[in-house]
């Protein structure tokens, strides 16, 4: 399995594919609250990576029929495994690779797309979104997840993990994407000619009143700052000491009996004309 498709901060490892399936099972209720796709039958999901939010899509939208378009062979090969191993999936989805800049498919040819932490990673997101528009229908809802990485906030402060979270930033904008992409999704919405749009802010906040959830949640946030761990070592931004203390700090942050996480994103819906 290639590990070195194209530039991309989490890279494409068995742990990491893993890791996007613990993610999206974690955040499903916050992501999902808002998400009507009532009506729709022919999905288009860009960046789908494992399947991860296809199999929740799919579960909770029984009328759905998936196209999922990744860019990645290794993450379409850990979908098909995935979501094959689901029989009651069975003809319910479509795997195809693509980029999502130049999306393989004739205009019209779907009524709803889900975009859910891709476009921070994509050096044209304008692009992708005038794509996507060209290939829904009018009337199409879309809805869009993506980061506002300014906004985390960890307590007890931890150093190490601030200046790795700068580096993680900086090596993502290095790689042409956009870790605070979620503030501009309003904007890139209305330049990219689509109607009806819509931000939420969307926050995972814990502290003493739900500590199972708030130790769930940091013990899934080292796994993903240290997604990026190999990435930030090759490229000089992070060095081994800086890695150590932010395990270090983790790990004591996991035991406080007072600690704070603190995250928000931002959701988007629009509508196609
Ligand atoms: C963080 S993962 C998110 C996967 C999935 N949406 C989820 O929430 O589990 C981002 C995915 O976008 C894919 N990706 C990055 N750039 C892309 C592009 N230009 N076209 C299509 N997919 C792309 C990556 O390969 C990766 O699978």
């Amino acid at each position: 399995m290639s590990t070195n498709e194209f530039p991309y901060l989490h890279g494409f490892s068995e742990v990491e594919q893993a890791r996007l399936v613990r993610q999206a099972q974690i955040a499903e209720s916050t992501i999902f609250h808002d998400i009507d796709y009532s009506g729709a039958r022919r999905l288009l999901e860009v960046g789908s990576g494992v399947g991860a939010q296809t199999e929740i899509l799919l579960r909770r939208f029984p009328e759905l029929h998936a196209t999922c378009v990744d860019l990645s062979a290794a993450q379409l090969g850990a979908a098909a495994q995935r979501l094959g191993a689901m029989p009651w999936l069975q003809d319910r989805y479509t795997l195809r690779q693509a980029d999502a800049t130049d999306l393989p498919f004739e205009p019209r040819s779907f009524d709803a797309a889900f975009l859910c932490w891709v476009l921070e990673h994509v050096p044209s997101p304008a692009r992708v979104l005038s794509e996507v528009r060209r290939v829904l229908s009018p009337g199409s809802p879309v809805y869009l997840t993506e980061v506002m990485n300014a906004s985390f906030l960890l307590d007890p402060y931890s150093p190490n993990v601030w200046r790795y979270w700068m580096a993680f930033n900086d090596f993502q904008i290095d790689s042409g994407g956009d870790p605070f992409i979620g503030a501009k999704l309003g904007n890139l919405l209305l330049a990219g000619g689509y109607r009806d749009v819509a931000t939420q802010i969307k926050t995972f906040h814990f502290d003493n009143r739900e500590p199972a959830r708030r130790k769930t949640m940091i013990a899934f946030w080292e796994e993903l700052l240290l997604s990026a761990s190999d990435q930030l070592l090759a490229a000089g931004k992070v060095s081994e000491e800086i890695v150590a203390g932010v395990r270090r700090e983790m790990h004591q942050v996991q035991n406080d009996p007072n600690a704070v996480f603190f995250y928000s994103f931002v959701q988007a819906r629009a509508t196609v004309y």
